[in-house]
C-alpha cells in the first residue's frame, strides 16, 4: 500500500524510513533508524526531488505512483548522486520515459559513472541561479559543492518560499508519523542527531557550508525540505545558527569533553579523578567517553559541541591504542579547528601515545595543547594527584 503525506496545497511527501539498516554508509551507528526524503511538486508540471534509497523501493514506485495520480512525471531534478538518494533514478526513468532529469553538469558525469541509461538526451543541465517555471511554481538552483559531494545543488521555490536543502539541515532518524519539526521538542529530542549527522557526514567541509549559509541569507525561507529527517519549519533560525556554528568550528559548549580509552583501567581512573576535580572546581556539563564503547560519531559530534577536549590513551604497540588512535584520526579528517586540548598517557614501560596523539592533533587550526605534562606508569599514584590538579587548573583557567 502506498504511503505519501500532502504537506501543503501542491507538495506530497513521499520519502520512506529504514529502522533494519545497522550502519548508514556503512559507517553510522543507526539505533533510530534513517529517513530517506523525497518530494513531489504537483504543478502545471510535476516535478520529483530525488528518489530513495535502493532499500525502500518497493514502497517507493507504489508512492511515486499514489502521488502522481496518473499524471505524467515531467522533471526529475537530482539535486545529490550519493546512492541514497539517487539508486533510482535509472528505474523512475524507465517508467517515465519522457521525464527530464534537472542536475548540474557535474551529475550528468556520476550519472554516466553509476548507470549506463542515455542521460546525454534526457538531462535539463542547470548551474547557479537558472531557474525553472513549473506553473504556479517558480524554481531556482543553487549550487552546493561539497554539500556534501561536489555536484551539488539545492533548490528554491520562490512561491512556497521553500529550501529544498538536499543533504544541509538533515538528521539521522527515521520518520515515525510527525513529518515537521513543530510536532517534536528540537531542542530535547532532535538537535543532537542532527549535530552527529552535520559533524560526520559534511563536518569536514565547513568553508563550503559557510558558502550555501552565506547564499541562503539572501532567501527568505518559511520552509526547509531536507533529503533525510524532519522537515523545518519553526526552528529555521536556530538551525541556520547552529549549522553557521558548526561550520566555522566554534564550540557550542564552554565546557570540557573527556575521551579516554583504558586497557585495565588505569587510565580510565585517571580520567575519573579529573574529571572530579574540574567538578569540584565548579565546572558544569562534562561529558565523558570511553572510546572503546562509544561509536567515534558520537564522540566526534561532542567534539565539534565542547570547547576543550581531554583525550587520555594508553600506548598500545608502542603507538595509540587502536580505539583512540581511530577517533583521533577522525577528528583529524573532519578537519576540527579552535579546540584546546589536554593529553594524558599511559605506558608501562614504554609510554609512547603522548607524542603520537599530538602529532596527529597538532596542526589542527587554532588548536591548542594546552597540557602534555600526564604520563601515566600503569596506574595513577598517590603522588600525580597534584598533576591532575594542575592540569584541571589549567583547564579552569582556560575555560576562563
Ligand atoms: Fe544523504 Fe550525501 O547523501
Amino acid at each position: 500500500m502506498y504511503d505519501i503525506r500532502k504537506i501543503s496545497d501542491d507538495v506530497i511527501y513521499l520519502g520512506c524510513s529504514d529502522r533494519r539498516l545497522a550502519l548508514f554508509e556503512s559507517a553510522y551507528p543507526i539505533p533510530n533508524g534513517i529517513s530517506y526524503n523525497s518530494y513531489l511538486i504537483n504543478d502545471e508540471k510535476t516535478i520529483l526531488l530525488d528518489t530513495v534509497d535502493k532499500s525502500c523501493s518497493g514502497q517507493f514506485f507504489q508512492n511515486l505512483e499514489a502521488a502522481l495520480d496518473g499524471r505524467e512525471l515531467n522533471y526529475l531534478i537530482v539535486q545529490h548522486m550519493e546512492p541514497d538518494h539517487c539508486a533510482l533514478i535509472e528505474d523512475v526513468i524507465a517508467l517515465y520515459p519522457e521525464a527530464k532529469i534537472v542536475c548540474s553538469a557535474k551529475t550528468v558525469a556520476l550519472i554516466k559513472q553509476f548507470f549506463d541509461f542515455d542521460i546525454d538526451s534526457k538531462a535539463m543541465v542547470v548551474k547557479e541561479g537558472d531557474t525553472l517555471s513549473t506553473g504556479k511554481h517558480d524554481l531556482t538552483f543553487v549550487a552546493a559543492p561539497m554539500v556534501h559531494w561536489p555536484e551539488v545543488i539545492v533548490t528554491y521555490d520562490k512561491t512556497d518560499k521553500a529550501l529544498y536543502s538536499a543533504d544541509a539541515f538533515g538528521s539521522f532518524g527515521a520518520i515515525n508519523g510527525n513529518l515537521f519539526d513543530t510536532d517534536i521538542n528540537f531542542e530535547k529530542d532532535y538537535i543532537d542527531e542532527a549535530r552527529r549527522y552535520y559533524t560526520n557526514i559534511v563536518g569536514k567541509y565547513g568553508a563550503q557550508v559557510q558558502m550555501l549559509l552565506k547564499k541562503a541569507s539572501n532567501l527568505e525561507i518559511k520552509t526547509i525540505y531536507p533529503l533525510h529527517g524532519l522537515i523545518i519549519k519553526d526552528n529555521i533560525d536556530k538551525f541556520i545558527e547552529k549549522y553557521d556554528k558548526w561550520s566555522r568550528y566554534e564550540a557550542e559548549e564552554n565546557s570540557v569533553l573527556i575521551a579516554y580509552s583504558s586497557v585495565y583501567g588505569g587510565t580510565e581512573n585517571a580520567a575519573n579523578i579529573l574529571a572530579g576535580k574540574l567538578a569540584d572546581k565548579g565546572v558544569k556539563g562534562i561529558k565523558m567517553y570511553d572510546v572503546s564503547h562509544t561509536h567515534s560519531s558520537y564522540v566526534l559530534s561532542d567534539a565539534f559541541k565542547y570547547s576543550h577536549i581531554v583525550f587520555a590513551t594508553t600506548t598500545y604497540n608502542n603507538g595509540i591504542f587502536e580505539t583512540m588512535e581511530n577517533l583521533l584520526h577522525n577528528i583529524a579528517a573532519h578537519c576540527l579547528q579552535n579546540r584546546k586540548i589536554v593529553l594524558i598517557q599511559n605506558g608501562s614501560w614504554a609510554p609512547t601515545c603522548g607524542s603520537a596523539m599530538k602529532a596527529i592533533l597538532e596542526n589542527l587550526k587554532g588548536t591548542e595543547i594546552i597540557d602534555e605534562s600526564v604520563c601515566i606508569k600503569s596506574a595513577l599514584k598517590e603522588e600525580q594527584l597534584s598533576e591532575l590538579d594542575s592540569v584541571a587548573d589549567k583547564i579552569i583557567s582556560s575555560l576562563k
